[in-house]
């Protein structure tokens, strides 16, 4: 295999950077030609690509965000979209695709896959929300920001005595809302897997009240129920003044933790790495501690399971 193009897709993920520095570096330290495709599969389809080199990535492994630049293409998924993506490939030459995203850009790895590309496929999203993988590049890093925020809300919620909710995003997942919550020492976790019991937070809100506790953090996933509207819930059942913060998209951004970092320079390394062995279709992951992988189509298709031993484990700690 001497050209391989790499793409990022989807919402962007702090440790894009790392991982397509190590797929840039892999390739040249092979004597591989390496294309960086610009704004994901939109890029694919209007031929934008251009040739990289060793200082084409330098100084961007510390850096958030994708220098690559990001798109939800629309027009990939449909057939006139995919036949010119293909079509870029041939006209560039390109033997292998790495692609870099969550659950959408796999979707659309697998149908480049299914016509003969060979692709592999790097799991960069925050939301954790992939089954087939026990983590996700970025995740690490957006705990560390949603958990930096909790801590500084604690600081004000304690100091007049308020309920504090914190949304966080995750799409339908609740792993933002819990590994951040168990990190920020969260009393009330509010995600999609499981059911809300406004009951339980206001009567935690009002005990920890009777015993002098003077704060109270809720975190709640994106998309259950407006922030706002639990603020009145819970004002209108407890009478303590609750405030609402919208974390958005700061979590998405920031340089990548260690961890983040050593992931995507190892999967970006396998990446570059499986395509020389002419293996295709295939998906990073770490699991059981390991870095392996698995047919995309396999990949796509595995729900992600809920860590419910975790989120008891934060209910009984937040007593
Ligand atoms: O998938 C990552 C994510 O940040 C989700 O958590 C969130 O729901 C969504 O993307 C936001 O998308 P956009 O950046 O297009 O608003």
């Amino acid at each position: 295999m001497k050209k391989i193009a790499i793409l990022t897709s989807g919402g962007d993920s702090p440790g894009m950077n790392p991982a397509i520095r190590a797929v840039v570096r892999t390739c040249i330290y092979n004597n591989v030609q390496i294309f960086g495709v610009k704004f994901g599969y939109d890029g694919l389809i209007k031929g934008n690509l251009f040739e990289m080199n060793v200082s084409s990535v330098a100084d961007i492994i510390q850096k958030g965000g994708t220098m690559l630049g990001s798109a939800r293409s629309k027009e990939f998924m449909t057939e006139e979209g995919l036949k010119k993506a293909i079509n870029t490939l041939k006209i560039f030459g390109i033997e292998g695709l790495i692609v870099l995203g969550g659950d959408g850009t796999f979707r659309g790895a697998n149908i480049l896959s299914k016509n003969g590309i060979k692709t592999i496929a790097i799991p960069c999203t925050i939301d954790n929300d992939m089954g087939y993988t026990d983590y996700t590049i970025g995740f690490f890093t957006s705990i560390n920001t949603v958990t930096d925020a909790i801590t500084k809300l604690r600081d004000t919620s304690s100091s007049h005595g308020r309920a504090n909710i914190l949304e966080v995003m995750g799409r339908k997942c609740g792993d933002i809302a819990l590994y951040s919550g168990i990190s920020g020492g969260a009393e009330s976790i509010i995600v999609p897997e499981m059911e809300l019991n406004l009951e339980k937070i206001c009567n935690k809100i009002i005990s920890g009240r009777k015993r002098g506790k003077l704060h109270h953090i809720i975190v709640l996933t994106e998309g259950i129920l407006s922030p706002y509207e639990l603020k009145k819930q819970i004002e209108a059942k407890t009478n303590i003044d609750t405030r609402v913060t919208v974390l958005g998209h700061i979590q998405r951004g920031g340089t990548p933790s260690s961890f983040d970092r050593i992931m995507a320079s190892q999967m970006g390394s396998k990446a570059v790495k499986l395509l020389l062995e002419d293996k295709t279709d295939l998906a990073l992951a770490f699991k059981n501690n390991e870095i392996v992988s698995v047919p995309i189509s396999k990949a796509v298709s595995i729900k992600r399971e809920f860590n419910k031993n975790l989120y008891e484990i934060a209910d009984e700690l937040s007593i």
